[in-house]
């Protein structure tokens, strides 16, 4: 079941927010609702709200198509600014939103109704990568992962996280179609459960065996040996390698590092941020209060105490056995490292 699809000039969501209950899609034909969408997790997942993004700046221009070149640019503008601020820490809307602004800049000598026609293309070919890169990454993961490995995974970087087959759990689908024995133990993550509500909804709609365990559990479980490696997603990765990813990845990284596991990140290149020198200049998206003191609308705590809720944190890349991206695998990140892999990878393009 796709996260995102677009079809008769509207931008259909699987409402996540509702899963594993009801599987429901809300349809989107404006930038602003498309925005809101977002801000609201009814699309979640870093390359996921990039596509979205995308589309979003696509409607926007198709809603601007008659209007002059200086108001077609400048209302663009504004979309762009209003999709960007919808959750700050995913890299990849940004990436997605100035791919889009660069392309209608370059265009800049056709119509608004031409330069709105390739911004649909555009956000077209996003989506398209997104599902090629995912499976080069599960492809080239799947190697990491041994026969009958026992997986933990946190939050969720799946076929629901991104346009299609997802990032760490590409990873798991290509080492199970390898014909691999694996078993998932996912976080069930706290407080928005990704973990119980949506990887456990899609591993087990592909016949993967997933385990639920509540976040608190994992140091006990890689103790008693019933965990072989780590794997997860990422929203942001610095120039040195530090990775943000949901709040709890960073506790993991470092049991992981105790228990001397394995610690994979599995992410495309639209995540690095090549601007930031290290994790500490990642922002960090703080969510509203209510997910920690109400449970499914229900107030679980006494009024009116403290609450603080940031929704990722920042794994150092020394707690990284490695990174998996489309174009290879980087082992023990470092900034040296990651800068000639992308320097490598811009010369293979050239
Ligand atoms: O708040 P969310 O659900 O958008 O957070 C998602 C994650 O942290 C994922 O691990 C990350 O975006 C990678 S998705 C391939």
């Amino acid at each position: 079941m796709d996260a995102i699809r677009f079809e008769r000039n509207k931008l259909m969501l699987l409402d996540q927010r509702l899963l594993p209950a009801e599987a429901i899609y809300l349809e989107y034909s404006d930038w602003r609702t498309t925005a809101n969408a977002i801000k609201e997790m009814v699309v979640r997942g870093a390359p996921a709200i990039g596509a979205v993004a995308a589309y979003a700046i696509a409607l926007a221009a198709d809603e601007l198509k008659d209007a002059d070149a200086d108001s077609f640019f400048s209302g663009l503008t504004v979309a762009a600014k209003g999709l960007k601020a919808a959750r700050p820490t995913a890299v990849n809307l940004a990436w997605a939103v100035e791919r889009m602004l660069a392309v209608a800049k370059s265009q800049s000598a056709c119509s608004p109704a031409q330069i709105a026609k390739i911004l649909l293309e555009e956000a077209e070919q996003i989506a398209q990568e997104d599902r090629e890169v995912n499976k080069k990454i599960g492809d080239l993961g799947a190697s990491l992962i041994p026969d009958n490995a026992r997986v933990l995974t946190h939050c969720n970087a799946g076929a629901l996280a991104t346009v299609a087959y997802g990032t760490a759990l590409g990873v798991i689908r290509s080492a199970v179609a390898a014909g691999k024995q694996v078993s998932v133990y996912a976080d069930e993550t706290r407080p928005y459960l990704q973990g119980s509500r949506l990887t456990a909804w899609e591993l087990s709609r592909d016949n993967i065996p997933v385990t639920i365990i509540a976040d608190n559990m994992a140091g006990f479980l890689m103790k008693q040996k019933k965990i072989d490696l780590v794997i997860v997603g990422a929203d942001r990765i610095a120039a040195n390698g530090d990775v943000a990813n949901k709040i709890g990845t960073y506790s993991l990284a470092v049991l992981a590092a105790v228990h001397q596991l394995p610690f994979y990140v599995a992410a495309p290149f639209s995540t690095f941020d090549l601007t930031l020198e290290t994790g500490e200049e990642i922002p960090i998206e703080e969510r509203c209060e209510t997910e920690l003191t109400h449970f499914y609308g229900k107030r679980i705590a006494p009024e009116g105490v403290g609450c603080y809720n940031p929704s990722f944190d920042v794994t150092p890349a020394n707690y990284l056995t490695a990174i998996i991206t489309e174009a290879g695998i980087i082992y023990q990140p470092s900034t040296e490292k990651i800068h000639s892999f992308f320097k490598e990878a811009d010369d293979d393009l050239l």
